[in-house]
């Protein structure tokens, strides 16, 4: 089983095992993991699932879809090169190992 690692805006570690198949999203929201929202349910209307991914991380995950970018370029608070929506991020085995950090907010109000 994965374990993935969320780290917040502050430097605090979470390390979660997840079971393969959902969405990062859906795991993280399963195990209280603070700082992802998402207000949509894993729709992708909402980008209040964002994170950053890890450099070292960031080229192993499936690529992002242009639909994705446009959601993350246009409602993410503070994305950069390493934003992704955890919804749209599929756990599978081959994600053992990964981190992503939490935006210090998701929503700008
Ligand atoms: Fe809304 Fe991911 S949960 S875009």
């Amino acid at each position: 089983m994965p374990k993935i690692t969320f780290i917040d805006h502050q430097g605090n570690k979470k390390i979660i095992d997840i079971h393969p198949g959902g969405s990062l999203m859906e795991a993280a929201d399963g195990e209280g993991v603070p700082g992802i929202l998402a207000d949509c349910g894993g729709a992708m209307a909402c980008a209040t699932c964002h994170v950053y991914v890890d450099d070292n991380w960031y080229g192993k995950l499936p690529k992002i879809t242009d639909d994705e970018q446009g959601m993350i370029d246009s409602h993410s608070i503070k994305p950069n090169e390493k934003s992704r929506l955890s919804c749209q991020i599929e756990v599978t085995e081959e994600l053992d190992g990964l981190i992503v950090t939490t935006p210090e907010k998701q929503v700008d109000f």
